[in-house]
């Protein structure tokens, strides 16, 4: 019988898909899958599962069952030619005789770059730059911002109905969405770094803003915007949760000290009233806080766009209208509809009754599409040499 070759387009998604097993745990790390193959079989998988472990190829490598010898290695993102937590991996896959390489896409970290290819190129190793490029890319578009701007990725998350409103004339907004939608939502809590909400949210419904609904070993942190130190202490936030509580107000208070002793993390900004989010975002980087999902209320979701951070919105629209004024997004709105922040790559999504429509409004994956294709060079067609 005929042996089927592997399609390398194939092996490389499903390298995306393991990549997306260590979202939530890589930190400032990039989220990496990597499969090692022969022509025609998978014979080991792996991922970057946490933050100063092993990079995806060595834990390929590692666990493949024969003699690497020969082998194909596929990769989400250029192998890394420095060494950080761990030595560098293109010295691991040269020492371990792998044959061929194909990388998803290039790492823009400036000490990578391009270095991880000419790497192994000058050490004999056949490199195919540039699979499923863009899936590459659009998984580590956290990491992209972060190398490029060192500020967290900032997705609003709203559930709301079809007239744009979060809660009630009374303020009532448990359940605006269906118990699916609601699922989902715990889900992309498991892969953020951190949950952020407006002090009203808090007084108002008491979240919890943990991972319940679906299995997640994961509990991210839960950012609380209080400019003027309102925050009741009585709240789930502070009685169940302290030590993954942000606190983030003007200055210092009872409050403050109170959070302190119960092993909150506070952060004073200063300022008359008004907290400066760019400034926030510097003490979330400093924090190893890369993903951040914005949960409300209106008016703070209004104060991300207004001050341009937001870079992808999941919003779930829930069948029904409920009129009043409370909507998922306050703040001062765009001057006239050209300014409006549009959506890219936009994607729905149906759960139970309600719709999602998610989208982005920053780019991070052009550059990295474009690095890549600078340093595809000839490679690409497998001539090995170099552009
Ligand atoms: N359906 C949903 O998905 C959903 C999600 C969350 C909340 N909700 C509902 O939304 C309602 C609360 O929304 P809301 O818009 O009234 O309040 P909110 O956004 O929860 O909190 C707003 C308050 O947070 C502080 N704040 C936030 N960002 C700030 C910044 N950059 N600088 C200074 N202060 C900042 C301000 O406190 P000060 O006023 O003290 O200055 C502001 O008034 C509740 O009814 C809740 O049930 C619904
Ligand atoms: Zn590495």
């Amino acid at each position: 019988m005929e042996e089927k070759l592997l399609n390398p387009l194939d092996v490389m998604q499903e390298c995306a898909q393991l990549a997306l097993l260590g979202k939530g745990y890589t930190k400032t790390n990039p989220v990496v899958g990597a499969i090692v193959a022969n022509q025609s079989e998978i014979l080991s998988r792996g991922w970057h599962m946490a933050y100063g472990g092993p990079h995806a190829e060595v834990n390929a490598i590692d666990s493949c069952p024969v003699s690497t010898e020969g082998l194909d290695l596929y990769v989400t993102l250029e192998p890394c030619s420095h060494s950080g937590k761990t030595p560098p991996c293109v010295e691991k896959i040269v020492k371990s005789g792998i044959r061929r390489v194909f990388i998803g896409v290039v790492d823009p970290n400036p000490l990578v770059a391009g270095k991880g290819v000419e790497y192994l190129k000058n050490h004999g190793v056949e490199v195919y730059v540039g699979y499923m490029e863009d899936l590459c890319a659009s998984i580590i578009e956290d990491f992209v911002k972060f190398i490029t701007e060192k500020k967290p990725y900032y997705t609003f998350k709203t559930a709301q109905t079809l007239d744009g409103k979060i809660a009630s004339s009374t303020g009532d907004s448990k359940w605006i969405s269906s118990e699916a939608s609601r699922t989902y939502t715990h889900y992309m809590r498991a892969v953020s770094d951190a949950i952020l909400v407006g002090v009203n949210t808090v007084i108002a419904d008491d979240p919890e803003l943990n991972v319940r609904m679906v299995k997640s070993d994961r509990d991210p942190f839960k950012i609380v915007l209080d400019p003027k130190g309102r925050m009741p202490l009585d709240r789930k936030l502070v009685e169940n949760s302290a030590d993954k509580l942000i606190y983030v107000t003007c200055a210092e208070s009872r409050i403050t000290e109170a959070l302190r002793n119960k092993g909150a993390d506070v952060i004073t900004l200063g300022g008359d009233g008004s907290l400066d989010l760019n400034v926030l975002s510097d003490e979330l980087v400093e924090r190893s806080i890369l993903n951040v999902m914005i949960e409300g209320g209106g008016t703070t979701a209004g104060k991300f766009f207004d001050a341009g951070l937001v870079d992808k919105v999941n919003i779930f629209i829930a069948m029904m209208i409920m009129g009043g004024s409370v909507s998922s997004v306050g703040g001062n709105g765009v001057e006239n509809v050209a300014q409006a922040y549009k959506l890219k790559e936009v994607q729905s999504k149906h759960f139970e009754g309600d719709l999602m429509i998610s989208g982005k409004i920053t780019d991070y994956k052009t550059s990295v599409l474009d690095l890549t294709e600078k340093v595809r060079g000839c490679c690409a067609c497998g001539c090995g040499k170099d552009k």
